[in-house]
């Protein structure tokens, strides 16, 4: 986010916290539960938004050099993504082309070949079909046409995108639109480097998983203990970009802002900004480096999910703050953390989202598979919710939630 963004943000956050008055989504909204549990929504959206839709595989720090792979196995097309001899991100259907079997099961690593565990036909990081044992069983098979499946792919802003359809194309900045492409640009996340992750099945619909990353009005109640102690619930900035959106939820240490000049202001100590891309990603970008949530739903089940965490950070010479994000005290903290402190904070963010957040989420997935409650109401202050699923029906051809008076 750009500096002067930043300030913006940060008097929006102060003025709403002195006024009393939060974001308003001008009305109420009824969701209909149906949209948690219908099976055949559920494989329209997994069709048009997870087989056919750009994906975010990561970042670019999750290819770390040349050599390095990176698997997905959370869509129905498999994909292998590599980091070619050039440094050129590329991603493949991960499916040999002799007989499909998979030919890397690793979720990461290094290779120079991937050798198919079936037959060992092995291939190159450019996907190149470079050896097949007796070759002349096959005849004159032309090597050239048997490389795996490229997909159309692009690293951009940091990001790793990729789109599952092997027939379809990318424009990542078409995707992000302008506003949004430079604004994610400003954030420099290419410089950020795996600190881990964690991934939690979850007996609930993926949007649900979506959903509870949407508002703060839960942190006084369900987070009391946890989040409530260090951000302001029901305080919030929402801005959306077409069909993504920005929350910037409220830090306490905002006050610290009041005393500085604002050349000094960061909104990573101010706040946590929360962008969605849609359909399934969540970045939550903070003063060590940024949360990646994707959501993922089951292939059989519109009442299960995967939700898959990365934990980023800026690298060792990163983290001295020459990027101008960090406030000068706060800095002084991460740079003298070690890496395993911050993988212990993150971890500790990761649990709260597993162990309250997403019990939640199951709770109301039971009641909307019970039939016995038609619709939840997305409130004034809830205009991330009144977003994702107008987003998510217009994108399935279906008419908006109608605005209701409030
Ligand atoms: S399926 Fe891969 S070598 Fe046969
Ligand atoms: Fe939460």
């Amino acid at each position: 986010m750009q500096r002067s963004e930043q300030i913006a943000q940060v008097k929006v956050l102060l003025a709403s916290l002195d006024s009393g008055v939060n974001v308003d989504a001008g009305g109420i909204r009824l969701n209909p539960t149906d949209s948690y549990i219908n099976t055949e929504t559920a494989q329209r959206e997994r069709s048009l938004f997870f087989q056919s839709h750009p994906q975010v595989l990561g970042l670019s720090g999750d290819l770390p050099e040349p050599g390095s792979f990176i698997t997905i196995n959370d869509l129905d097309t498999r994909i292998l993504a590599t980091r070619d001899e050039k440094g050129e991100f590329r991603a493949f259907v991960n499916a040999c082309r002799h007989r499909g079997v998979a030919v890397e099961e690793r979720e990461n690593g290094r290779a120079r070949r991937f050798v198919c565990p079936f037959h060992s036909w092995s291939y190159d990081p450019q996907g190149a079909l470079v050896g097949l044992p007796k070759e002349d069983h096959f005849g004159s098979i032309d090597k050239k046409s048997f490389g795996l499946i490229e997909l159309a792919a692009e690293e951009k802003y940091g990001f790793l995108f990729a789109n599952p359809d092997p027939l379809a194309s990318l424009d990542v900045d078409a995707l992000l639109g302008p506003e949004l492409s430079e604004e994610l640009d400003a954030w420099d996340f290419g410089s950020l480097v795996r600190l881990g992750g964690d991934r939690y099945e979850v007996d609930c619909n993926w949007k649900l998983a979506m959903d509870t990353f949407g508002e703060t009005y839960h942190f006084n109640s369900l987070h009391k203990d946890s989040l409530a102690t260090f951000f302001e619930g029901n305080v919030q900035c929402y801005d959306t970009f077409g069909q993504h959106h920005r929350m910037i939820l409220c830090r306490k240490a905002i006050h610290a802002m009041r005393e500085l000049p604002e050349d000094q202001w960061d909104i990573t100590i101010a706040g946590l900004p929360v962008y969605w891309l849609f359909p399934n990603t969540i970045l939550l970008p903070n003063d060590f480096g940024m949360y990646l949530v994707r959501a993922y739903p089951d292939s059989e089940s519109p009442g299960r999910h995967t939700s898959v965490i990365t934990f980023y950070t800026h690298s060792s010479e990163d983290r001295d703050g020459t990027n101008g994000k960090i406030g000068a005290e706060r800095k002084a903290q991460i740079q003298s953390a070690p890496i395993e402190a911050l993988k212990e904070i993150a971890q500790g963010f990761a649990d709260i989202i597993r162990d309250e957040d997403y019990v939640a989420s199951a709770s109301q997935q039971r009641s909307a598979a019970s039939g016995a409650l038609p619709h939840v109401v997305f409130g004034r202050n809830e205009p991330a919710l009144h977003h994702y699923h107008n987003t998510y029906r217009d994108a399935l051809g279906e008419a908006p939630l109608p605005l209701l008076e409030a």
